[in-house]
């Protein structure tokens, strides 16, 4: 994937990973090669669960293991993520915390994650809208309200000002109610400089489900002053098996999500959430659907693949 003859703008291509699928060999080679990857975000180590796994003590270890491997091969690393309902630790979870308490903790948790990745771009808050525009009830809003997300935000710039602050969330990607609310809140923030450098649009989409309005909701988040990121795009498949109409209309859906970013200045790159079905989280989650990713289970190229080339 030379993108330099592709783009007059270099938009990095990346990929989610973990570092038990390394010693797959086939696998390994292909993350590793930069021709096929600028980027690479962690899809589990840096999480709350396995960077705090007790109360105020921080294991770095696993996540060390990928930050070195970007370092090495001189890829972009994304740090995912500071705050989110998912995969909290069980201390978290079960306990109970006064709002000063939940406070201390989440900035000392951002804080403690962007001090020691120096240098990086950081999901600082995850997911905290509803698909209606409301915001998500979890242990931080229920417990503090909103105040949760700039405190998020002030911790990791305290932590480290050279490191990009993102809001990160699914089913954003389209204008609608729940872009418009954080569109407001972005507004909000700014207003009150709070600081926040950009918006991660997850795209997590299903075949021919790509929203119509992309480009123009990327746009609009830039002209609040931010930039953009797809940050973990897959187009998966909600019968199966695919039929060769439904691997084409994949591979227009990953070309229209490539070719949106290219459009957009501000938008600094794709992240596919894993490259491969063998590694991916779609049929875990959504079961009976799949078949995202660009390279199929045995590693062999997907039109979508194709698409994603035409796209930059
Ligand atoms: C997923 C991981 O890929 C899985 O391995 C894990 O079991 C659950 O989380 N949105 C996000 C990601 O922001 O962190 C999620 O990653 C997928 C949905």
């Amino acid at each position: 994937l030379n993108l330099a003859a592709k783009s007059a703008r270099k938009l990095y291509l990346g990929t989610a990973t973990n570092s038990e699928q390394w010693n797959d060999t086939t696998y390994f080679n292909i993350l590793k090669n930069n021709a096929e990857f600028g980027q690479v975000t962690p899809a589990n180590v840096m999480k709350w669960f396995a960077t705090e796994p007790e109360e105020g003590v921080f294991t770095f270890q696993d996540g060390d293991i990928i930050a070195d491997f970007t370092k090495k091969t001189g890829k972009l690393l994304r740090g995912h993520n500071c705050v989110w309902h998912n995969q909290l630790p069980d201390w978290l979870e079960t306990g109970t915390f006064s709002a000063p308490e939940l406070a201390f903790i989440v900035s000392r948790h951002c804080f403690n994650l962007v001090n020691h990745y120096q240098g990086h771009v950081w999901d600082v808050i995850n997911e905290a809208f509803n698909d209606d525009g409301t915001f998500r009830s979890d242990i931080f809003f229920d417990t503090l309200n909103t105040t949760y997300i700039p405190l998020a935000l002030y911790a990791a710039r305290a932590a480290d000002p050279k490191a990009k602050l993102y809001i990160n969330d699914f089913n954003i990607e389209g204008i609608g109610a729940k872009s418009d609310a954080l569109k407001s809140l972005i507004k909000e923030l700014k207003s009150q400089n709070v600081p926040i450098d950009g918006v991660g649009l997850q795209s997590h989409f299903e075949v021919g489900g790509v929203p119509p309005t992309l480009q123009q909701n990327m746009e609009e988040f830039v002209a609040l002053g931010l930039e953009v990121a797809i940050t973990e795009l897959d187009i998966r498949f909600t019968a199966l098996p695919p039929t060769p109409a439904g691997l084409a209309q994949q591979k227009a859906d990953y070309e229209t999500v490539v070719a949106a970013c290219n459009a957009v200045p501000k938008c600094v790159g794709v992240t596919l959430w894993d490259f491969t079905d063998k590694y991916s989280w779609i049929p875990g989650t959504f079961p009976g659907q799949g078949d995202a990713c660009p390279w199929t289970d045995e590693f062999v190229k997907r039109p979508a693949y194709e698409g994603i080339i035409e796209g930059f």
